[in-house]
C-alpha cells in the first residue's frame, strides 16, 4: 500500500514537471488576439503577427529583472501574471532614469526593430500605424 502511494506520487511529480517544461501550467500565455497597450496614447500590438515573423522570440521584448530574455516557458511559470507588464518595472522607481517613461521604453523597443527589420522584414513607423488616434 505504502509503495503504491510512493509510486503514484512519483508519477504525479514527473507529470507536473513535464507540464512545467511544456509551459502548460496555466500561467500567462501570449494573447491570441490583438491587444491595446493602454497609456495616454493607446497603441495596438498583435502577438500572433509578430511571432509569425522569422527570428522573433518572446525574449526580444520580454525580459527579467536582470535583463535576461524570457522564454514562453519562463513566462508561463511567472508566479504573478502582472509582472509581465513592462510598467511593473519601468516606472518612477526604475534605476535608470531614461527607462522610466512609457514613451521611451516602447518607442525604443518597437521602433528600433521596425526600422532595422528582422528576418528581412521591416515594420511600420508612422504614428498612426501603431497608435489608435
Ligand atoms: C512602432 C509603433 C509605434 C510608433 C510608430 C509610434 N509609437 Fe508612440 N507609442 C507606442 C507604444 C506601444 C506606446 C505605449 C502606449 C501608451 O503609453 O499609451 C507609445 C507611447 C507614446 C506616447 C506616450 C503616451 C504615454 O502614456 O505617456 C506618446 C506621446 C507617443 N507614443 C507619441 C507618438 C508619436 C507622435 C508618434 C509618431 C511620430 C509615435 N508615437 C509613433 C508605439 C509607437
Ligand atoms: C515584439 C514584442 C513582443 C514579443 C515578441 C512578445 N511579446 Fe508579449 N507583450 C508585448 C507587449 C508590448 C505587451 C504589453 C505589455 C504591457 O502592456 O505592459 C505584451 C503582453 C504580453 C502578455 C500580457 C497580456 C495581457 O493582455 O495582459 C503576455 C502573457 C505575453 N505578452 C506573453 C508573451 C509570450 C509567451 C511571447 C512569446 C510566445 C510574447 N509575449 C512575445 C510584446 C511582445
Ligand atoms: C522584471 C523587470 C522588467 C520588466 C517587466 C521589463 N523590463 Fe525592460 N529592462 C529591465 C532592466 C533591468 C533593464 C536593463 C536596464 C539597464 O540597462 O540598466 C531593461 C532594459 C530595457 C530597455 C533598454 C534596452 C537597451 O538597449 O538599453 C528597453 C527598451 C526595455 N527594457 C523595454 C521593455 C519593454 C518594452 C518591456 C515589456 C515588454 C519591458 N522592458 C519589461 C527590466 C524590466
Ligand atoms: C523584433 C522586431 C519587432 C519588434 C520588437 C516589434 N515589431 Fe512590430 N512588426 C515587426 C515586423 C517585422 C512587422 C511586419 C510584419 C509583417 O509584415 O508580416 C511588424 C508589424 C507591426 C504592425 C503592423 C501589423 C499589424 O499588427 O497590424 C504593428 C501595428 C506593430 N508591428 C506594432 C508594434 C508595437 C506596438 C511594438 C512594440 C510594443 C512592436 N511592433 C515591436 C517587428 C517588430
Amino acid at each position: 500500500m505504502r509503495t503504491g502511494i510512493v509510486a503514484l506520487s512519483a508519477v504525479f511529480v514527473i507529470g507536473l514537471s513535464v507540464a512545467v517544461m511544456a509551459g502548460e501550467v496555466g500561467g500567462p500565455q501570449a494573447p491570441a488576439k490583438e491587444i491595446t497597450i493602454d497609456g495616454k496614447k493607446p497603441a495596438r500590438f498583435d502577438h500572433q503577427k509578430h511571432m509569425a515573423v522569422a527570428g522573433v522570440s518572446c525574449g526580444q521584448c520580454h525580459h527579467d529583472a536582470a535583463y535576461q530574455p524570457l522564454s514562453a516557458e519562463a513566462i508561463a511559470a511567472l508566479p504573478k501574471a502582472r509582472s509581465i507588464l513592462c510598467v511593473s518595472c519601468h516606472n518612477e522607481g526604475f534605476a535608470k532614469e531614461t527607462l522610466r517613461q512609457r514613451k521611451d521604453i516602447f518607442h525604443a523597443r518597437c521602433k528600433e526593430c521596425h526600422t532595422a527589420g528582422v528576418g528581412g522584414k521591416k515594420g511600420p513607423t508612422k504614428c498612426i500605424d501603431c497608435h489608435l488616434k
